[in-house]
């Protein structure tokens, strides 16, 4: 960022950014986040197919639990044409494999710690004991590491070495989920190595809808990325020793935005499909960069689905914004358009190259029994009354040990202080005061978006939500209620590089 911006910011506040400022850093209008530039030629666009990834298979189940075996390890993967990468994998794959559950069988996912860094796994979007959730400092370090449970003396650090296992009761509804590292202070280059996949949740109401399913049910991970010369990963904070920094400092502090869009971890692929329904669960698992989806020639979304489960009713849309860790399920009718008609998912949102996301290709005419039904699922307003503990969360820009961070209420995280302690079954009321994009998630519990700076909910609230996107100076009034598990949990920005700058609070369920 330029000096006189820096001024300019200082000087003006956040009022001036709601008035439009664009060109945000390079990366696009839109944006909360600087452009990263890659230093190898960019990949051809539309080359590659779409991968799929794979459905891990449990390696044993009975009759409540599936058991899934998981391997972190770094591997060299061929990400851009012509070039090696090395990732940090779930599996050593990126994306990691996908995990299928049934709403209210419990997954217990067994993790082992082969690359050279401590981590920790949190299940986005999933109901979970806090001894599951991944807490930022409850660490699964390698094998080899040497000084376990040093670095977060003093508060509830985790020791385990070598494998550990997570359990997942999964009492929700069908959702699109995702697992990501999320360690304290290095989330965001361990999530920009690799370290993200999809944990899908069916359950019987659902499949007993029309929607598209099987091969017309396709998840998308949707990233951007920027490449070093030899072709690895290139972020502001990476060390060759694959042992990073902790934090982005000055001019990546809005957070880093790479210059080539992956989709399930290729470069702007393709993907052949039938003039049919398809049902797309679009995840944006960057680490900064929003999105604005067209489809181009021009088409229309339905929604069917939010971060935490299926709309009550079908919401569609011409455009969609999603900021990160958001998630949209959505049916495209591919019969809209003729048999060879190429659609690109554009993102009007980004700039040169990053304004393509991946490309369709209607390839021939076929069968197709699916439809979106008027009714999707029972989605009950909370009920909150004038009785309902409030509570504000203002994230700004702030001082994170001395440095330039940012804090929620002008403190940056502390892993052992609660900020707040809501009663579980209780409906709560929070308000989400921002200074720029600060998409803010919080675990355990879903919630309702009820209004923005006092006005109705914005085309993309609907639904139950576990990240909501806020914009510059905007307040979010979001209706809330913690169930079944007490212990702490967090809430934080999912700009993952101003988590790691401290926009993080804990609270403790009781
Ligand atoms: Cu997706 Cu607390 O994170
Ligand atoms: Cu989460
Ligand atoms: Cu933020």
């Amino acid at each position: 960022m330029s000096l006189s911006r820096r001024r300019f910011l200082g000087v003006v506040g956040a009022g001036a950014l709601a008035a439009g400022i664009t060109g945000w850093g390079g990366a696009g209008s839109g944006q909360t986040a600087e452009l990263l530039r890659s230093r190898i030629p960019l990949p051809p666009k539309f080359a590659v197919p779409l991968p799929i990834p794979p459905e891990k298979r449990p390696t044993r189940s009975d009759a409540r639990a599936d058991h899934y075996d998981i391997v972190q390890r770094v591997r060299e993967v061929e990400i851009v044409p012509g070039y090696r990468t090395p990732i940090f994998g779930y599996d050593g794959m990126f994306p990691g494999p996908t995990i299928r559950s049934r709403s209210g069988r419990t997954a217990v996912v067994t993790h082992r710690n082969e690359l050279p860094v401590p981590t920790v796994v949190h299940l986005h979007g999933g109901h979970t004991p806090a001894r599951h959730d991944g807490y930022p400092v409850d660490l699964l370090y390698p094998t080899g590491w040497d000084d376990v449970g040093h670095e977060h003396a003093g508060t509830v650090a985790g020791t385990r070495r070598g494998s550990r296992e997570y359990v997942y009761p999964l009492e929700q509804p069908a959702a699109t989920l995702w697992y990501h590292d999320h360690r304290m202070d290095f989330t965001a280059p361990q999530v920009w190595r690799g370290l993200a996949g999809f944990h899908l949740i069916d359950d019987d109401v659902t499949d007993a809808l029309p929607l598209p399913h099987g091969e017309r049910d396709i998840p998308l991970l949707i990233c951007d990325r920027a490449f070093a010369e030899d072709g690895s990963f290139r972020y502001p904070a990476l060390d060759p020793s694959l042992r990073d920094t902790p934090g982005v400092r000055d001019d990546y502090m809005e957070g880093v935005a790479g210059d080539v869009i992956l989709v399930n971890g290729a470069p702007w692929p393709e993907l052949e499909v039938d003039a049919a329904r398809y049902r797309l669960r679009i995840l944006n698992a960057s680490n900064a960069r929003r999105y604005r989806l067209a489809l181009n020639p021009e088409g229309e979304f339905v929604q069917v689905g939010s971060d935490a489960g299926l709309l009550a009713a079908p919401v569609p849309h011409d455009r969609l914004d999603i900021a990160p860790a958001e998630r949209f399920e959505v049916v495209v009718d591919f019969a809209q358009y003729p048999v060879g008609t190429r659609v690109v998912l554009r993102n009007e949102l980004g700039g040169g190259a990053t304004s393509d996301v991946m490309r369709f290709v209607v390839a021939r005419k076929a069968a197709d029994d699916s439809a979106v039904p008027r009714s999707l699922a029972e989605v009950a307003p909370l009920p909150r009354t004038s009785a309902s503990v409030r509570r504000e969360w203002r994230f700004h820009r702030g001082k994170v040990h001395g440095r330039r961070g940012w804090t929620i209420n002008g403190k940056p995280f502390h892993p052992a202080r609660m900020d707040a302690r809501p009663r579980l079954g209780e409906v709560e009321v929070w308000r989400l005061f921002t200074d720029l994009h600060h998409p803010v998630h919080i675990h355990l519990s879903p919630f309702q978006v009820i209004g923005r700076n006092g006005r109705g909910p914005g085309p993309f609230d609907a639904g139950w939500k576990d990240t909501v996107d806020v914009r510059p100076a905007e307040y979010v009034d979001v209706a809330l209620r913690f169930e079944d598990y007490p212990g702490t949990f967090l809430m934080h920005c999912h700009n993952l590089e101003h988590e790691d700058m401290a926009m993080m609070a804990a609270f403790e369920t009781t």
